[in-house]
């Protein structure tokens, strides 16, 4: 064995936020997959083997499937404040600083700032990445420097490269040849960015040469989609289309749709039913488009966020993803997951008992959906990769509530972050020096004695 955790929470594999009862242990084999999940202790199993291999202690932690990222942008991050801060916050004057940035890119640089947030994001359990790249660039730069960077993690995290046209596919110089040629060059993932581009039939040709493109080298389409507030703005139902005649289906994805969020009754209605039967994957990102939608309403202002507990219901699956970190368009952020599912379950008011576990979903099983990871790649079963958080917090709302780094960051049954616990003492008046750990006096549960 290489490994031995004890003394384990674990999620039912179907039901989001539903606890396993008891503890278990799990065990990763020397082909770093788990090789045995079983009761926790000889007690509760007389025939578990010894520990073997490194030993982990739970403590009564949830281990779950690590944190999925499925919408980054690594070509831009870290670049806040260079050559100038965006100091109105809007999406026109980060594309302002971006152009003036855009520049003087280099493979080096953007090598370092792409795996510095990696490394953040690794150290707080996120082991699958899905970022997009800027392709409008004749010389493709920052995708040759993340085509680099993604063999250097390969060994413990999926990084999928999206080639993104960030300046549009047909109103660019050579936007379809560049998308192309970035394909080639070992892009994953392509994208599209339909209402970007000068006229409403050019954003559905954009999308029509992006399937084809795809279905070409067999590859998933993710669209940035009507990230725009304009209700006009209804990209969403031609992509959708598309996934369901060409079969990409659910290997296709709407990003953004923050002009869902302007979408009358009636509209959405047809919306809903049309997403659902594609089986296309949306993914929200609540710190971008909190910031940077509703920028032109006067009150009641719009706060831009896609339909997300609508869509919930009608059972598309979506996804939250972090968008910027540190760049003309967010000056803020570590690449947290779990801040971004605080974040956005507030912004779509998913805040009932149920609702809240499955805003953790959103940043692990359901963001594995969208990159389409295997049940080999993703997943705490048995002969699945034995990549795992362990986390200091009993359930995932627990993890949400208290915002917790996670104890323990397991890639192929190789602890590769671990955060020890870092207590906080509070000398209350009248009391010895005491330990705060933010529970409830009466358990998670709030039961009284
Ligand atoms: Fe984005």
């Amino acid at each position: 064995m290489r490994m031995t955790v004890r003394g384990a929470r674990l999620l039912h594999a179907d039901r989001p936020g539903v606890l396993r009862p008891g503890l278990y242990e799990v065990r990763v084999g020397p082909d770093g997959r788990i090789a045995r999940i079983s009761p926790d202790g000889a007690a509760a199993d007389p025939s578990a083997p010894p520990a073997a291999g490194v030993l982990v202690e739970a403590d009564g932690g949830l281990l779950t499937a690590p944190f999925v990222e499925p919408h980054i942008h690594l070509d831009t991050a870290l670049t806040a404040g260079d050559p100038r801060p965006n100091a109105s916050g809007t999406l026109w004057e980060g594309i302002a600083c971006w152009s003036a940035r855009k520049r003087t890119l280099t493979r080096e640089d953007v090598v370092a700032r792409a795996t510095e947030v990696l490394r953040w994001q690794a150290a707080q359990g996120v082991l699958h990445v899905r970022t997009h790249c800027d392709v409008t660039d004749p010389q493709l730069t920052a995708l040759d420097a993340l085509l680099e960077v993604r063999e250097r993690v390969r060994e413990f995290m999926t990084l999928q490269i999206t080639a993104f046209p960030q300046e549009g596919i047909l109103s660019f110089p050579d936007g379809e040849a560049l998308l192309r040629a970035a394909v080639a060059r070992g892009a994953d993932v392509v994208g599209a960015i339909p209402h970007f581009e000068d006229t409403r039939e050019d954003g559905v040709a954009s999308l029509g040469i992006a399937f084809a493109v795809a279905e070409e080298h067999g590859l998933r389409v993710d669209a940035h989609c009507d990230e725009i507030d304009d209700e006009h703005s209804r990209f969403v139902e031609v992509l959708a289309a598309l996934a369901l005649r060409s079969g990409l289906r659910e290997r296709a994805t709407a990003s953004h749709t923050t002009a869902m969020g302007s979408y009358g009754g009636a509209y959405s209605l047809k919306l809903q039913r049309l997403l659902a039967r594609s089986g296309i994957g949306l993914v929200a990102n609540p710190f971008a488009n909190l910031n940077l939608q509703g920028r032109f309403d006067a009150y009641p202002k719009r706060r831009g966020l896609t339909q997300v507990k609508e869509m919930l219901a009608a059972g598309v699956n979506v996804a939250f993803g972090h968008d910027d970190v540190m760049d003309p368009w967010n000056a803020l952020g570590t690449g947290n997951p779990l801040q971004t599912a605080l974040v956005g379950l507030y912004a779509a008011q998913l805040t009932g008992a149920d609702e809240i576990p499955e805003a953790y979903a959103m940043v692990t099983d359901r963001a594995a959906r969208i990159l389409g990871l295997t049940a080999a790649e993703y997943g705490i079963a048995e002969g699945a990769a034995g990549s795992f958080v362990v986390l200091p917090a009993p359930t995932p709302t627990e993890a949400i509530r208290r915002q917790v780094r996670p104890r323990y960051v397991v890639a192929h049954g190789k602890v590769v972050a671990q955060t020890p616990p870092a207590p906080t003492l509070l000398s209350w008046p009248g009391e010895e020096p005491a330990e705060v750990d933010f529970g409830r006096p009466h358990g998670e549960q709030g039961e009284l004695p």
